[in-house]
């Protein structure tokens, strides 16, 4: 990575290109397409007038589209996705039927030439495309596109999550997040961790928190057992009887022919009747055995009979198994989505969220919040050199002060206190007349409020409190000298709160057996958790970053069912 410095704004666009593309005097076309990407033309330091002359096709959305000259002509503004600028593109009548191209929304593929428009009309363009042939349209209904040019509320964007990528704030987020994604990937790389794949259906819970989503058939099945029942009724007891006298007489009747000694064709054909007999009688029997319900035994669902024989969820968390890569490989991460059946309706909480969760071998508590915060500082400038014009396209339509929050948290060391150091904090904020919903005193899990409070008010930048009582805390996390707390982190940030949680591990066998017990949970899930520690135990420390939440951070975007693509929340689910 380069400087903490941003180059100049006119500059910025032009980052994401190689400096041969952009000091070349022809355009780029996208390798894959035998069009030109917009961002390659307005995306160079010169705003795409060194390519003036050139012949190119482009292609994308119309956003916004006008005729002029009584119909003569038509401005198109055409965006593709590759940049947050749109191209001017310029249509003659002479050249197409322009009232097909000018709702917005519709698509289109042109050829065309680059010409530096004319000046003095106070267009900021510093090129725009003069059509020769339009190559395909895609055409919209103006009456009937749901997404329109006057602009719709996020909320009411999210009625249609099928189109919202067409709209400039959800196409900038979406590379944005695309950035992070990729900052993420090659920090980890960067520093020697290992990219590693946890399972996305498992049996155990690593938060024991009981807000696992189920994975199961038995549903499906019940309900099809159950239409088939209704179609095909079992057989009664009676029917049940009558094949049993079936097969008894077709035993009577083989035992006769043999002792008649009857010719060996007749035995064998009467043994085959007796054989279809018994598994006409063993069908009926299954048959009468079915009954419509979930299978029990005794009173409890019979989970053997389920897809994978036990009972399986969707993934908490990665953490628990990456463990076992970090055991072997020392430094991984695993980057995934996860899942929380949690009634939660805020703006924070999504029920399907992606986390990156790094597992640090050989490492204590204050190795995991040097990693966390260098990792967060790092996605920062990032940000930054790479996505700048996206970021400008935040500050001005969403948060003005989104980019010097990136700049803010990229330079300046986090604010680091323990939890008791914190609880005090707000208890004198309490004493000055400060009011919070909830009461604080030790032992309490901070809400976001006390959270906010402290990395807002308080510290005014991103702030680490750790050392947690012990009582709120998951099993696995390392219990500190005072018997009273753990040695876990969480990383607490302007506009979010809790941005990332973690923890040194409990590496000690009988120490990690006595929290199972004080906590109630059985050992029997968690034996091969355990022999991590049993064989070979290692210091170790990891934490997990909520990556929705690392968007809504660096975006300023208020809610965090605009920072995924296709949120899921109670309630909602479409796609
Ligand atoms: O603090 P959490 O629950 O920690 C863990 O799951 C650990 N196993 C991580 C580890 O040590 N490897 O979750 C981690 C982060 C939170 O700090 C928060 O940013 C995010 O995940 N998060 C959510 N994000 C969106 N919606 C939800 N429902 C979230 N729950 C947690
Ligand atoms: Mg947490």
């Amino acid at each position: 990575m380069g400087g903490d410095i941003p180059p100049p704004v006119d500059q910025l666009a032009a980052v994401s290109l190689t400096s041969d593309e952009a000091s070349s005097s022809t355009a780029q076309k996208a390798r894959f397409s035998d069009r030109v990407r917009i961002n390659s033309i307005l995306g160079r330091p010169d705003g795409g007038a060194g390519l003036a002359g050139q012949k190119v096709r482009i292609s994308g959305w119309v956003k916004t589209g006008r005729e002029q000259g009584k119909g003569a002509f038509a401005f198109l503004e055409v965006n593709d996705g590759s940049c947050p600028a749109n191209l001017q593109v310029m249509v003659d009548a002479s050249v197409s039927d322009l009232s097909k191209l000018i709702a917005t929304g519709t698509c289109v593929t042109v050829d065309g030439c680059l010409k530096i428009p004319p000046e003095g009309k106070g267009t900021k363009q510093k090129i725009e495309l003069s059509v020769v042939e339009v190559v395909d349209v895609g055409t919209v209904d103006p009456g009937k596109y749901p997404i329109p040019k006057t602009k719709l509320t996020l909320e009411r964007l999210r009625e249609f999550l099928h189109l919202r990528a067409r709209t400039n704030s959800i196409s900038a987020i979406a590379r944005i997040r695309h950035a992070l994604a990729m900052a993420t990937h090659t920090f980890f790389d960067e520093e020697g961790f290992l990219y590693v794949q946890t399972p996305i259906i498992t049996t155990s819970d690593c938060e024991g928190a009981g807000e696992m989503f189920q994975v199961t058939t038995l549903i499906s099945t019940t309900e099809k057992l159950e239409r088939e029942l209704i179609e095909n009724p079992p057989p009664t007891e009676a029917d049940v009887e009558a094949a049993r006298v079936v097969v008894k007489e077709r035993g009577e009747a083989v035992a006769a022919l043999k002792a008649a000694k009857a010719s060996k064709e007749a035995i064998i054909a009467s043994v085959a009747e007796l054989n279809d007999a018994k598994v006409h009688l063993a069908r009926t029997e299954e048959r009468s055995r079915l009954k419509p319900g979930l299978p029990k035994v005794d009173g409890k669902i019979d989970y053997s009979q389920d897809f994978f024989g036990r009972q399986a969820f969707l993934t908490v968390s990665g953490q628990l198994q990456v463990e076992t890569y970090a055991c072997g490989l020392s430094d991984v991460y695993t980057f995934g989505p996860t899942f929380r059946a949690e009634n939660s309706h805020t703006s924070r909480h999504l029920a399907e969220f992606w986390m990156v969760e790094p597992e640090l071998a050989f490492a204590d508590l204050e190795d995991d919040m040097n990693c966390a915060e260098a990792y967060v500082k790092y996605m920062c400038k990032w940000l930054l050199e790479k996505r700048y014009d996206d970021m400008e396209l935040m500050a001005k339509n969403f948060d003005k002060g989104c980019i010097d929050r990136l700049k803010l948290v990229a330079s300046t060391p986090f604010g680091r206190l323990t939890y008791t150091e914190a609880i005090k904090v707000l208890e004198e904020a309490v004493a000055k007349g400060k009011k919070f919903d909830n009461d604080v005193e030790w032992g309490i899990d901070l809400a976001s409020e006390h959270e906010r409070y402290l990395t807002e008010v308080v510290f005014q930048k991103p702030l680490i409190v750790y050392n947690y009582p012990k009582g709120i805390k998951a099993f696995y996390m390392r219990l500190n000298d005072d018997g009273k707390t753990v040695a876990a982190m969480d990383v607490l940030v302007p506009k979010v709160g809790e941005l990332i949680g973690g923890s040194q591990r409990e590496e000690r066998i009988d120490v990690i057996m006595e929290r199972l017990e004080e906590m109630g949970l059985p050992v029997e899930p968690y034996e091969w958790y355990l022999d991590l520690r049993r064989y070979g135990t290692a210091k170790h420390s990891g934490f997990g970053l909520g990556f929705e939440r690392m968007v809504l951070f660096a975006t300023g975007m208020d809610n965090i069912r605009d920072v995924i693509p296709f949120p899921r929340y109670p309630g909602r689910a479409d796609l």
